[in-house]
């Protein structure tokens, strides 16, 4: 983080905590904002201080916590004003449904809309609540109409809430958060569209695991070994989960397009990264998905030795690589090593990239222990690396293979989530045993 520190030196913060489950990560914010160099003072409602008190945060913010809409400070000013006018921005983090609601309509119940109705510096809102209570209209026309206000809202992300559900709830990650107040403050443009709701939700509860884009293997601080894969194609498949109400955790090496929005996305630059990424979602205690689709084009190679100094170019290189570990085959071993007894077992999705044949395409179906292959030749026009559009044959452990036509990525990602639903229905109906991902993970509340 050495190359951001330091971008809100001197700068006056307001942050308001309101009363979510995840105010516990705001103690965390406040020390993010002081690694960047900002004074942070805080507001919370009565209902925050119920979930964190107020002992830790005014401890290490040197401030008083104003969180009584009618207290005076000790110099006779009014809490909610002088703060409205002694910051340089607001930041509303985690904000409530209920706070979204009081603000969009003016009423200042307490010291945080207070101080926002009081002043005309930027405000940046971060939501996090129940991913059902997000989704209803009442809080998307609240939402609505606080970006009219100018106010730069941070998007929540989808994964596992406080009630052990997988939704669209959940607070942005804080770098997200430091970042939008990054920019409130340089006064760029608030923006971003608003994270499009599920249009449909046969999805809906299911935690679906996508890798996508291709790894660099690093030769040294410049160089490195890579692929053609643009992440297109694990992107789309992201997109259509998202599209169909599923919580989406995309797992992201190098992509030429931006992800959708709404996903939680975990950086993986190298397939060591996407290992251990992977691994964190397949603990001892079990997997945390119901889907895992591995788009990703991790690098079969990587150098065995990196340079940790930009190496020179007179002496010419001669690379010794090893072979990288088979991350989808690892996977599946631990899926089925780690299963609670009598839990159904995620549905896993690889990918295979052919080249004129698919003749080992049945044994890649085996050896990585998959449900589903989606076989391409990247070598056919339309189809493979950085195209829009993609003709496969998928290959299944239970039925015949189906050679799908030409079709655009997206469509691709539509029938094969389909072919997955199918997979996961029948399951529940050999087992009365919730989804793995539906099981409450305390480790996981709030995240
Ligand atoms: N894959 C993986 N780990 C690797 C290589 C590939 O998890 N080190 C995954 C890919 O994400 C894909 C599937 O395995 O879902 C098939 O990838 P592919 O490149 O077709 O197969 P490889 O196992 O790499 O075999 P080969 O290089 O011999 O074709």
């Amino acid at each position: 983080m050495t190359e951001s520190a330091g971008r809100l030196k001197d700068r006056r913060i307001a942050l308001g905590i309101t009363g979510s489950i995840a105010a516990y990560k705001a103690v965390e914010l406040m020390r993010l904002f002081q690694n960047e160099g900002a004074d942070v003072r805080v507001l919370m409602t009565t209902a925050a201080v119920e979930f964190i008190g107020t002992l830790t945060l005014e401890t290490l913010s040197h401030h008083p916590v104003d969180s009584d809409v009618l207290s005076l400070q000790g110099d006779g000013r009014i809490g909610h004003i002088a703060a409205a006018h002694d910051v340089e921005a607001i930041v509303v983090a985690p904000a409530t449904a209920h706070w979204l609601g009081a603000m969009a309509n003016g009423l200042a119940g307490d010291t945080i809309t207070a101080a926002c109705l009081a002043t005309s510096v930027p405000v940046v809102v971060a939501p996090a609540m129940d991913g059902g209570m997000y989704a209803h209209a009442a809080t998307q026309a609240n939402v609505a109409r606080l970006r009219e206000f100018g106010y730069r809202i941070v998007e929540p992300e989808s994964g596992v809430l406080a009630s052990g559900m997988v939704g669209l709830g959940r607070l942005a990650g804080l770098h997200r958060i430091v970042d939008a107040t990054v920019a409130a403050l340089s006064g760029a443009p608030v923006g971003g569209q608003p994270t499009p709701m599920p249009t449909r939700t046969d999805m809906a509860d299911l935690h679906v695991v996508v890798t996508a884009g291709g790894t660099a293997e690093p030769i040294d601080p410049v160089r490195f070994v890579g692929n053609r894969s643009t992440g297109k194609m694990g992107l789309a498949v992201a997109k259509n989960a998202l599209d169909r109400g599923a919580a989406v955790t995309l797992i992201m090496g190098n992509v030429s397009v931006e992800p959708p929005a709404g996903a939680n996305v975990v950086r993986a630059e190298t397939a060591a990264e996407m290992q251990a990424a992977l691994r964190a979602l397949t603990p001892p205690a079990g997997p945390r998905f119901d889907v895992l689709v591995m788009a990703a084009a991790v690098a079969d190679f990587r150098p065995r030795s990196p340079s940790a100094t930009k190496l020179g170019r007179s002496a010419g290189l001669t690379l010794e690589m090893d072979a990288t570990p088979d991350l989808l085959a690892e996977t599946s071993e631990r899926v089925r090593a780690s299963l609670p007894a009598g839990s159904r077992r995620p549905i896993l999705v690889g990918f295979a990239a052919e080249t004129g044949t698919f003749e080992r395409v049945v044994a890649k179906l085996e050896s990585k222990g998959v449900d589903l292959l989606v076989a391409n030749d990247v070598t056919e026009s339309g189809s493979g690396f950085g195209t829009d559009t993609d003709r496969v044959t998928i290959y299944s452990t239970d039925m015949p293979l189906e050679e799908l036509p030409l079709l655009p990525k997206y469509e691709v990602a539509e029938l094969l989530l389909d072919r997955v639903l199918i997979r996961l229905e029948n399951a529940a109906a050999k087992s009365d045993v919730p989804a793995v991902a539906g099981v409450p993970q305390p480790a996981e509340i709030g995240r």
